[in-house]
């Protein structure tokens, strides 16, 4: 249940633009129902516990002096990330102080119904903007998921957060791609000549005729990546007829951390940022493996074109350099995403071809012979060392660590296997 509900008043807030603020009262974002709590999670990136423990905390979520994890959900909306988190923290019973923060009344009220109906603790409500965040304290981790590039000033959201981050704390974000969202800017610029008079259901109904009626060649009919304006008027409206909307391309969003004194930890999911999980000419691969992590990942994203979001996790540049977990460390537990996921690894035979589909293209990984035992073999509580005892023929630590490292790449690179520590 809520603990306090606070309402912010400081210049963010007043700064924030009238649109944007009508917008989210007049179409909270993402359309959610409090009734669907019983029936489901909807768990995602960024703010997976399992993900940003290992990615951000070498494995084990640090604590402040009142023994919590401090949290803030930044532009939370109407709650995925706050109940997905907050719900996983109450399994694992771990500690937290969670805060939430919104411009948008009507988008709080329906995360706090969510909370409620989950029986969630914990958790302070705030209305106001996330440019006050620091205002709230510091935290060691901060969330925002689809919020800054609806910013004015990108670049003044990205700071606030950063000056708002413990020193040993990290940032999951995401934002909008720009090559994967080819058509989404030129309907944007049409709409604007035509609808952008009246209440935002006149809107969305002029959009819709106007969506109706799209030439074959229009790039948003081509672009099979974006469907948000197919499901809901919520989405019609966020996609195309969004008052403020940047996206961002590698570079651009590598500047902006650096700007914010941020640098970045890894991109989520790891493996289409990855040139060496594509098929490309050897000479290719000669000349990208002198490149920095940056143009690796600038060059997959040209190449592939479908790119329509940037999902990643960075934390401040001067924090030293023990963040993500390694596989390297026999005494950490590896596990798995989530328990469908354990399923499915658990029981894949030997030799078994990976089919991955991200954003609608196909990665075959190969692994290991011996991968499927030690998949097997992985429970959320053994660690590296009682994994490698428990194998056919005890391998020694050498050619256990050769097959493991190989396999944890791959399965990390795609979302599917972390580590903690006990
Ligand atoms: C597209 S929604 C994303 C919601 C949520 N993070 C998610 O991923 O489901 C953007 C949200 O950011 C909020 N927002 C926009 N500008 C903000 C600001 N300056 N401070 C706080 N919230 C803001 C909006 O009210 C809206 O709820």
């Amino acid at each position: 249940m809520a603990k306090k509900k606070q309402t912010l008043s400081g210049k963010g807030t007043k700064r924030a633009t009238k649109a944007i603020k009508t917008q989210y009262e007049d179409l909270p974002y993402p359309e959610r129902r409090p009734e669907d709590e019983r029936k489901r999670l909807i768990t995602g990136s960024p703010g997976h516990l399992v993900e940003l423990r290992h990615t951000l905390f070498n494995g084990k979520l640090p604590q402040d002096e009142n023994g919590n994890f401090r949290v803030l959900i930044a532009g939370g909306g109407t709650g995925d990330a706050l109940v997905m988190l907050a719900q996983q923290l109450t399994d694992e019973n771990i500690e937290a102080d969670i805060h939430y923060i919104d411009l948008s009344k009507a988008s709080r009220a329906i995360a706090e119904k969510r909370v409620k109906a989950r029986k969630l603790k914990n958790i302070t409500f705030h209305t106001g903007s996330l440019l006050d965040a620091a205002d709230l304290g510091d935290f060691h981790y901060i969330d925002c998921c689809g919020v800054l590039h609806h910013l004015p000033h990108p670049q003044d959201g990205f700071k606030a957060l950063a000056k708002a981050l413990k020193p040993n704390g990290g940032f999951g974000l995401m934002v909008y791609g720009t090559h994967g969202r080819t058509g989404v800017y030129q309907m944007q610029e049409a709409l604007r000549m035509v609808a952008s008079d009246g209440s935002s259901h006149d809107r969305v109904e002029h959009t819709k005729e106007i969506l109706g009626k799209l030439p074959v060649t229009n790039w948003l009919n081509q672009n099979e990546g974006i469907n948000d304006h197919e499901v809901s008027d919520t989405g019609i409206f966020d996609l195309l007829l969004h008052s403020q909307d940047r996206s961002y391309t590698v570079p651009e969003l590598n500047q902006e951390l650096t700007n914010a004194g941020l640098k970045l930890v890894t991109y989520i999911d790891p493996a289409p940022y990855n040139p060496d999980f594509y098929p490309l000419p050897d000479q290719t691969r000669d000349v990208l493996k002198d490149k920095s992590l940056e143009e690796r990942a600038q060059f997959c994203e040209l190449l592939s074109g479908n790119m329509h979001k940037h999902t990643l996790y960075c934390v401040p540049n001067l924090r030293e350099n023990t963040i993500t977990a390694k596989p390297s460390n026999m005494n950490l537990v590896p596990v798995f995403r989530d328990i469908q996921t354990e399923q499915q690894f658990r029981s894949m035979p030997q030799g078994a071809q990976l089919d991955f589909t991200l954003n609608r293209l196909k990665f075959q990984p190969t692994l290991p012979p011996h991968a499927a035992l030690i998949l097997r073999a992985i429970d959320g509580k053994s660690s590296l060392e009682d994994i490698r005892r428990r194998l056919p023929g005890q391998p020694d630590v050498f050619a256990f660590q050769n097959i493991f490292s190989y396999v944890f790449n791959v399965m990390n690179s795609f979302g599917k296997l972390f580590l903690k520590q006990r």
